[in-house]
């Protein structure tokens, strides 16, 4: 098979050899050929071999035997589409899940507990705290009226220049002078529903979708009506589409690309009809992009927004997962909803730190977000493939798992008799946080899946905290099976 062009040699040599574990021809257990026997083969240099041999050690993709050579390690199998039964809406079962959440997230702030699964890295290399705290504190010493005056709407003209000209990237054309800042994301997503709904409205979710929105529907008195979803393509839109014809959502909210908990990407030509069915119907699409910039391919998949022809696609992002969670500086677009999303935001907050906001706009400017974000998305394809590596090492047989395009989630579904929400409660006994999957939707269907997350060091106390999961799960299969 012919090296892929334009990546440096060992790259594409690593990422052929992937190609051949994932499609069978190189099977677990399988002796890959000596590096010499590849080197003459390829007509290769031994070292450029040995470099791609060790990124897949690295990626937990093959295992090194002393004096033996390198093995192909047993493949985490890929979670598979399943259809989506729509459950009779029971109450109880919101609410429980409402309070599952809230007990989660309380069990993840407690100190000393090993967490697998939140989605925010702490330490290490992830964000570039250094830099940012070196250009605030130069901002305040030479412009001390940013933290000594209110910061007001719409807030400083470069940032939002710069959040507009790296939406390019995404393919939107987006106008800076409608770029309203939030409070995080989830302030946009907000302001969005609040703008575009009123109570009793019912928007479209998908199925399984970011547990957030579920606290924050029910908050502003909106039903949830739950989306079929592929764990590779994400949103199913033949059920989307009859929803609309019947007239039956007020707005849907979806993230295209790589949703939260899956890592999916929608295809582009399913995308465009996204666009194109949102704009027929005139009903809005709320698109949550904020893991859109860590997509492991580049160039990157376009936003649906791209092809929205009419503005009826609001786009949602902030900063939380690229440069820094605790800045809180996220934005939103509004499409033809612009007035009354800004209005919105000046109503509820008036605008954002001016200080912070800058500070990501010198930044951005700098030239160091594109820079960083090609470190992140290199190092988070990297951790991926080690963590999937890690879950079938240490989960039970019979576990599969999504195989993410980007960001750092994975959605592990284990074997029919395993329940997360018991595993949770067992885990935590032992110091340990999962994010169970029965709180992705509003009916608690997802109880035999749990989100693991790889943005941390997946070393020593992670390891031994998966394998004790792993005990823990096996405990259960075991009982379960009487
Ligand atoms: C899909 C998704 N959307 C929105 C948010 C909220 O982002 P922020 O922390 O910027 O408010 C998150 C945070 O985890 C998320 O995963």
């Amino acid at each position: 098979m012919a090296l892929h062009t334009g990546d440096p040699l060992y790259l594409a040599l690593a990422s052929e050899l992937r190609s051949a574990m994932e499609e069978g021809r190189l099977a677990p257990g399988a002796r890959l050929p000596s590096i010499r026997e590849t080197a003459t083969m390829r007509r290769l240099s031994m070292n450029t071999v040995l470099a791609a041999y060790r990124l897949l050690e690295t990626r937990g993709l093959v295992e090194a035997k002393p004096h033996s050579g390198y093995f192909v390690k047993a493949q985490l199998p890929i979670t598979e589409g399943r259809p989506l039964r729509q459950a009779g809406r029971a109450r109880e079962t919101e609410l429980a899940v409402l309070d599952q959440i809230t007990a989660v997230i309380t069990a993840q702030a407690l100190p000393g507990t090993v967490d697998l699964s939140l989605a925010c890295p702490r330490l290490g290399p992830w964000y570039p705290g250094e830099k940012l705290g070196r250009i605030t504190s130069r901002l305040l010493q030479q412009r001390p009226e940013l933290i000594t005056t209110y910061s007001l709407p719409p807030g400083p003209p470069l940032v939002r220049d710069q959040i507009a000209r790296h939406a390019q990237t995404l393919g939107m054309k987006l106008d800076p002078d409608r770029v309203v800042l939030t409070n995080g994301c989830l302030e946009a997503l907000q302001i969005a529903l609040r703008g575009v709904t009123r109570p009793g409205d019912t928007v479209g979710i998908e199925s399984p979708t970011y547990f957030s929105l579920l606290p924050l529907l029910a908050e502003l008195g909106l039903k949830a009506r739950e989306l079929p979803t592929h764990p590779e393509t994400g949103l199913v839109l033949g059920t989307l589409e009859a929803l609309l014809c019947e007239k039956r959502l007020a707005a849907v909210i979806a993230m295209p690309n790589i949703h939260n908990p899956m890592g999916s990407i929608m295809p582009l030509a399913a995308k465009k009809r996204l666009a194109a069915l949102v704009n027929l119907h005139k009903v809005p699409l709320i698109e949550d992009a904020i893991y859109a910039e860590l997509q492991f391919r580049a160039p990157l998949e376009p936003a649906v927004r791209a092809f929205d022809a009419d503005g009826w696609v609001i786009v949602c992002s902030s900063f939380s997962k690229t440069l820094a969670p605790g800045f809180r500086l996220g934005w939103l677009e509004g499409g033809r909803f612009h007035r009354e999303l800004a209005q919105i935001k000046f109503a509820s907050s008036v605008a954002q730190p001016a200080l912070l906001a800058e500070a990501v706009g010198v930044f951005l400017e700098s030239g160091g977000y594109e820079a960083h974000l090609r470190h992140l998305r290199r190092a988070y394809a990297i951790q991926m493939d080690r963590l999937r590596g890690l879950v079938a090492d240490h989960l039970p047989a019979g576990t599969r798992a999504t195989s993410p395009a980007g960001g750092y989630l994975l959605w592990v579904e284990l074997p029919e008799g395993c329940s997360a929400q018991g595993l949770f409660q067992k885990a935590l006994a032992e110091m340990i946080t999962v994010t169970p999957g029965n709180l992705f939707s509003p009916s608690g269907r997802y109880d035999r899946y749990l989100r693991l997350s790889a943005c941390y060091s997946l070393e020593g106390p992670f390891t031994r905290a998966l394998s004790t999961l792993g005990r823990l799960a096996r405990e259960q299969l075991a009982s379960a099976r009487g």
